[in-house]
């Protein structure tokens, strides 16, 4: 049995948090909303607990998970040492959507770290979060609260979807704004390199670091190449229906993307067409999303997942996708949707 508690976040009712928490304390395991997306949460010290995670979600054990903290002085029993660089990064960014890699300390358990010497950690910014967190007393395991594969929930109606009978609480409590997961920071390298894009941009990362290297994986335009963290070669975000991103000069893209629409209808095959405010007209509405506008990259990483859900609602086979830019924000979201497209792309 799933028990259900709300909390309205712009008013949280602590005695009911303080049932979430007891249930942490006591190994069990509760998904609750981060600001990034929701989090599938159990005692991240206790291999037992953390073990519920990985079967609930049907996840690889090999997959390690990020430890959530509510207090920056929580990190120095869970790592060896702490590196000069994380001091300035957690001041600035912490808490937020920054993942922070470290070599582990004795205390984390392999099952925690997917059997790596190295963890990551971060303190979310969402009061639920870090409420449900102190209260609980001890780091918190957590993963993205969705079905391994599934697009990670930014809503407590995917959690509920998608976890209902397979752990001990949900916390419904409202939407993740940012809709990306955290950014994750390899620290135990020089220079600091991110293995996974996200809510902290590269460009805000280089504002407080002299170098910033991402994971020549992630870069790697024939994707063969082994991405050093376990999560990223896994698919991912997949909805049920073949995504293919269409990418180029916004003019040549509609046009692309309007003709693939007109002729998946015409031999009718059910297309859904993921687009932006500056495009949608082109497509009619029929089983068209509007992702926001692509001068506004924050409320297209909100909105992605939500859609990518949607669609799997519906009885689409085809998806065509717009690209953006791969700047900022972008980075993350394009990571996010060559995942759900399996890199199928059309450059025009
Ligand atoms: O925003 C987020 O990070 C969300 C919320 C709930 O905090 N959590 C999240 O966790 O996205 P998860 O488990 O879905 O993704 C964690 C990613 C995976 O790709 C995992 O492989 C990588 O971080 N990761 C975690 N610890 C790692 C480590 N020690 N070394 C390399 N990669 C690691
Ligand atoms: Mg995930």
């Amino acid at each position: 049995d799933t028990r259900i508690l709300e909390v309205d976040p712009s008013s949280i009712k602590e005695e009911i948090l303080a049932e979430g928490s007891k249930i942490l304390k006591n190994g069990g395991t509760v998904a609750f909303p981060t600001e990034t997306v929701y989090g599938l949460g159990a005692n991240g010290l206790d291999p037992n607990a953390v073990k519920k995670i990985f079967i609930a979600k049907g996840r690889p054990a090999d997959n390690p998970l990020i430890l959530h903290i509510a207090n920056p002085q929580d990190v120095e029993p869970l790592v060896m040492e702490i590196p000069e660089v994380a001091i300035k990064l957690m001041e600035t960014f912490w808490p937020g959507p920054l993942t922070l890699l470290m070599k582990k300390s004795s205390i984390v358990p392999k099952e925690t770290t997917g059997g790596l010497d190295t963890v990551g950690i971060r303190i979310p910014q969402h009061p639920i979060a870090r409420k449900l967190i102190e209260g609980a007393g001890v780091p918190v395991a957590a993963p993205s609260a969705n079905v391994s594969g599934k697009p990670s929930p930014t809503k407590a109606e995917h959690v509920i979807k998608d976890l209902t009978g397979k752990v001990d609480a949900i916390v419904a409590g409202g939407n993740s704004d940012v809709g990306v997961e955290s950014t994750v920071l390899d620290l135990t390298v020089e220079p600091p390199t991110i293995l996974r894009p996200g809510g902290i941009t590269k460009e805000m990362l280089e504002m407080i670091l002299p170098e910033v290297a991402i994971d020549p994986a992630l870069e790697d335009k024939n994707f063969t190449m082994s991405p050093k963290s376990p999560g990223m070669k896994y698919t991912h975000y997949a909805p049920k229906a073949d995504v293919t991103i269409i990418k180029g000069q916004l003019d040549k893209v509609v046009d692309e993307m309007m003709a693939v629409q007109k002729k998946c209808q015409s031999e009718g095959r059910v297309i859904g067409v993921i687009c932006t405010d500056e495009t949608e007209k082109f497509f009619g509405n029929h089983l068209v999303k509007s992702m926001g506008s692509r001068s506004n990259p924050k409320e297209i990483a909100a909105n992605l997942f939500r859609i990518l859900r949607e669609f799997d609602e519906t009885d689409v086979e085809v998806i065509i996708a717009e690209a953006v830019e791969e700047t900022g924000l972008g980075q993350a979201i394009m990571n996010r949707l060559m995942k759900a497209a399996g890199h199928r792309v059309l450059e025009v």
